[in-house]
């Protein structure tokens, strides 16, 4: 795998690659994208071979227009509603939203899992969208990890998890929002959000004038099919990771070297921390976005016996954060 800085030059190389169905990382505003030629069956696969990733997990496509955002879809399929909640969210593009869909037949199949429908969104991110523009493709991406583990926020996060599986990765440095956009379904006709992310329930019903629900992510899913990748577990570091206030003192005390990650310099630290880290140190919850998913992938190299880990509002991007959380304490 080579690491290479964006430039005109590094970004039309990447283009090419995608476009001869080799694998290309990038960055994005949310986390690294893993990259293939959304209607190349053979490359849409090799995302999934890459990953390790069940073939029934369907993949996000990025595009770099609306027009783009609009091919990749059957209108013939979708409901008046539908295309008008489309036309309303269009001011929220480019940036970190999802939406589901009705698959046009020119996406390969493999992208949805064999699915009619199809997640797609414009991302924020210069590199990102030059690289969309060279490429002339709609380029399938589900985040560049492998399946279970942790997203990448730095191009040294795709390497350590991916290494040569991935011809090439465009370094933007560390993600600006640094969790996975929110996945809105338009299949029904109240929208209901699969993830969580930046774009909050609020946002979207003063953009759509409707109601939005958002689907229980807290409890183990009672309709596993809606979204097949919001498995409970997910995003989990390979050390047991706790939430701090759920593990009584007695409890942590039976462990040797304990890792903390904590969202505020006000918090208490326990006393038998071997490792101390702050996701933000003012409860800052676009901050410890920002610093999540680094700070568990540090903590994951420490050979610690448990993560125990902070708690934020689930306001605003808090909903997103706790979310990942719940699902990383999951065992
Ligand atoms: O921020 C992001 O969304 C990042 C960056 C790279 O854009 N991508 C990302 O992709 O997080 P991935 O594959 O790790 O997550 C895609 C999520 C999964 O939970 C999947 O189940 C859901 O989107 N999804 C994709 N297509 C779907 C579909 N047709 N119906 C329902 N859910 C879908
Ligand atoms: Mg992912």
């Amino acid at each position: 795998m080579s690491i290479e800085t964006p430039s005109q030059n590094t970004i039309q190389k990447a283009a090419s690659l995608l476009r001869e169905g080799k694998l290309v990382a990038f960055p994005t505003e949310t986390v690294y994208g893993l990259g293939a030629d959304a209607t190349d069956d053979r490359a849409v696969r090799a995302i999934f071979e890459a990953k390790g990733r069940p073939s029934n997990n369907p993949l996000i496509i990025h595009v770099h227009s609306i027009e783009q955002l609009f091919d990749c879809i059957d209108a013939s399929r979708c409901t008046n509603k539908t295309i008008s909640y489309l036309n309303l969210l269009k001011p929220l593009w480019p940036g970190p939203l999802s939406v589901v869909a009705p698959k046009s037949s020119h996406i390969s199949d493999i992208v949805s899992g064999g699915g009619s429908s199809v997640a797609i969104r414009i991302p924020n991110h210069p590199v990102a969208l030059a690289l969309l523009e060279y490429c002339q493709r709609p380029i399938a991406a589900p985040s560049a990890n492998p399946s279970m583990y942790v997203s990448p926020t730095t191009a040294q996060h795709v390497q350590s998890g991916l290494g040569d599986r991935v011809s090439l990765v465009l370094d933007g440095g560390p993600c600006t929002i640094g969790i996975e956009s929110t996945v809105l379904s338009l299949l029904e006709d109240t929208p209901i959000i699969l993830r969580p992310g930046s774009i909050t329930r609020e946002q979207l019903e003063v953009t759509l004038s409707c109601q939005v629900v958002t689907k229980q992510h807290f409890e183990s899913s009672s309709q596993p099919n809606l979204s097949p990748g919001l498995l409970p577990k997910h995003y989990a570091p390979r050390t047991p990771v706790r939430f701090l206030n759920s593990i009584d003192k007695n409890e942590l005390e039976t462990y040797k070297r304990v890792g903390v990650i904590l969202f505020d310099k006000q918090r208490h630290v326990p006393p038998n921390a071997c490792m101390v880290r702050y996701a933000s140190t003012s409860n800052d919850a676009q901050e410890i976005a920002h610093h999540l998913f680094r700070e568990l992938r540090l903590l994951d190299t420490e050979n610690l016996d448990i993560i125990a880990v902070d708690t934020c509002d689930i306001s605003g991007i808090g909903l997103a954060i706790m979310d990942r959380l719940t699902r990383a304490t999951h065992s």
